[in-house]
């Protein structure tokens, strides 16, 4: 056995947690504890947890209820999804007479995904499948000095694939909790405990003094800058516009002409979205004869563009204007 997994377990057996739904693993209050979990905090989602035991203690009590009774239980989660698929699971569980007792089995109910699904097949059935999550990464990333940015499919490939080694065939539950509360508890994301770590001197973040740097998050995308020209034409009261088609942004919004004509209005107007910056020049166009418009332009009464649903970028135009 690896001795990183030997300490693990070791230290699980001194400093787990004493959660309710540990006291006697049952298929479904597990199967509750961890979608409760998925986006809360223990403090909160024990609560929940036991309210939700209280109200329906069972499977079938729980497919029999209304889906209002349960979106109300669960009020102050947020996620209402998330109830919605443990209420249809729920449903699922009873019709094919009984809790699935393979990984694939459970990984195909609604709302479970690779991590809950082990994170049950585990506990419950004793099933090998090792957890990864954000304590795995950080605790993995640690100890082992791995600097592959998470959020990639190419950490999720490494740390499961290292996570899975680590596991002990006979005692994955045990590991596998272990992993989730010294994650929460000892190798926390700000200010680990290292003084009292068991693990510390095979820890590669403390030796390399890494452990505020490890893990490596993936740098958020820097927005592309894109350059454009907005036209407004003015002839005999009118204006044109043209309707955007999908497969981009802004589709189904109306765009002016892009292309450079007249004078100008305003240079570099800096406009921010999520995935682009966009630098516009704004130009007021006033032909002395009706132009041709390219494709797809048409011609409105300049007093009939407030009916026009425009990006923001347009009526910043108009307000240039
Ligand atoms: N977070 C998600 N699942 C958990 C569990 N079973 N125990 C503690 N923390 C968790």
């Amino acid at each position: 056995m690896n001795p990183f997994t030997q300490r693990i377990l070791n230290w699980y057996r001194d400093n787990g947690r004493d959660l309710p739904w540990r006291r006697n693993p049952e298929p479904y209050s597990v199967w509750l504890s961890e979608i409760i979990l998925q986006q809360t905090r223990i403090a909160q989602g024990t609560a929940y947890w036991e309210r939700f035991m209280e109200r329906f203690p069972t499977v079938e009590s729980l497919a029999n209820a209304s889906e209002d009774e349960v979106l109300r239980l669960w009020e102050g989660l947020g996620y209402y999804s998330r109830a919605r698929n443990l209420h249809a699971a729920a449903k699922q569980i009873v019709t094919s007479g009984g809790f699935p007792t393979s990984l694939e089995g459970i990984r195909s109910l609604k709302g479970v995904g690779d991590y809950t699904a082990a994170a049950i097949g585990s506990i419950c059935f004793g099933i090998p499948a090792a957890v990864v999550d954000g304590n795995v990464y950080r605790v993995l990333a640690r100890h082992f000095g791995i600097a592959t940015p998470v959020g990639t499919t190419e950490a999720k490939r490494e740390f499961t694939v290292l996570a899975q080694k680590l596991l002990p065939k006979e005692d994955p539950a045990v590991f596998n909790q272990g992993m989730m509360d010294f994650g929460a508890l000892q190798c926390t994301p700000q200010n680990p405990a290292c003084d009292s770590c068991p693990l510390l001197d095979t820890c590669n973040a403390f030796k390399t003094g890494r452990a505020s740097l490890l893990p490596v998050k993936k740098p958020a995308n820097t927005p592309k800058e894109v350059h454009l020209d907005y036209v407004y034409v003015r002839f005999n009261g009118g204006t044109a516009i043209r309707r955007r088609g999908p497969g981009d942004i802004w589709r189904g919004l109306y765009e002016p002409l892009t292309q450079k004509k007249g004078h100008l209005l305003r240079r570099a107007v800096k406009h921010q979205l999520t995935h682009r910056t966009i630098i516009a020049d704004f130009y007021l166009w006033e032909p002395a004869e009706r132009p041709e418009l390219p494709e797809g332009y048409i011609w409105i009464k300049e007093t009939e563009l407030d009916r026009y649903a425009k990006p923001r970028l347009f009526e910043l135009l108009l307000e240039a204007l």
